[in-house]
């Protein structure tokens, strides 16, 4: 399902966050996942404009034949397939959660990963339940994204706020049930073990991911509002700087002044059995 995010704003806001090298660097590099088959075609679930793709994911797993980086938002798709090309990466839009759109690659994937994606899919157990089916026997997915979120908080605020819920109102904040129903590792652990998969990592952390100012959280933040196209352009610039204030008055500031976003993130990787 399409979401209303803005990607010319997300590419040109967006730089890779540190927590996510870490993933990279640290359990999936000792997990030996960086040595696979030449042979291997990796997936990328919720690429975004390919930023991630091509300058963390790719030179990670520098052996593998091909990575299929699919997205659900055509905009992201096309400004990846524009900045981000490369001759082993192929760009594709597709929701994870409909099956139609991904079944050409039904049992030929090796690894799948999805960084700070299923916290925007709505339909997350049909999601889980398509990636375990496109996996090989044997192949392996790794997930990392945010089952709380400061931002949720923010969102949720500024649309029962009385200055904005005559254009919020009612409208999909897009939201994950997980922020709501405080989910934990647990849940989804469960969820994951009850499609067949076996857990080789689960940790559940709070992340805290700094912002280089309040300009870049700002124009960051609000490509990622599912809201802000509600808003009339001549209150969106308010709407956004309420969006810092309400994110800066959550989580405060780092200890340089910084705004930062707080999260508490899942990393969970798994085995097809
Ligand atoms: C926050 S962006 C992350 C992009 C990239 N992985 C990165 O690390 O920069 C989340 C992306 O997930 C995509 N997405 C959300 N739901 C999806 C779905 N059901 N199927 C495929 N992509 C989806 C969105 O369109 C968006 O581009």
């Amino acid at each position: 399902m399409s979401l209303n995010f803005r990607p010319q704003d997300y590419t040109q806001w967006h730089s890779p966050l540190e927590t996510v090298r870490d993933f990279f660097n640290g359990i999936l590099t000792t997990l030996d996942w960086n040595k696979s088959n030449g042979n291997d075609i990796i997936m990328d679930i919720g690429c975004g404009p390919g930023g991630t793709t091509k300058d963390i994911i790719l030179p990670f797993f520098s052996e593998v034949q091909k990575i299929i980086a699919l997205d659900v938002t055509p905009g992201m798709i096309n400004i990846a397939k524009k900045k981000n090309a490369h001759p082993r990466i192929e760009y594709i839009v597709a929701d994870i959660s409909e099956w139609n759109t991904v079944e050409c690659w039904e049992e030929k994937i090796a690894k799948i990963v999805s960084i700070h994606c299923f916290q925007w899919v709505k339909y997350q157990e049909k999601a889980f339940q398509n990636a375990y089916r496109l996996l090989k026997p044997s192949g392996e997915a790794a997930f990392f994204f945010a089952m709380e979120a400061s931002f949720f908080d923010v969102i949720e605020r500024l649309q029962n706020d009385p200055k904005w819920s005559q254009y919020l109102k009612d409208r999909d904040n897009r939201i994950p049930d997980s922020h709501y129903r405080k989910c934990g590792a647990s849940y989804f652990q469960k969820l994951l073990e009850g499609f067949g998969f076996e857990i080789l990592y689960c940790k559940e952390e709070e992340k805290i991911d700094a912002c280089s100012s309040d300009e870049t959280i700002k124009n960051f933040c609000s490509s990622l509002c599912v809201l802000e196209p509600y808003i009339p352009e001549e209150h969106k610039e308010d709407f956004k700087n309420d969006i810092v204030q309400e994110l800066v008055k959550i989580n405060g500031r780092t200890d340089n002044g910084l705004p930062c976003h707080k999260g508490k993130m899942l990393e969970v990787i798994v085995k097809k059995k």
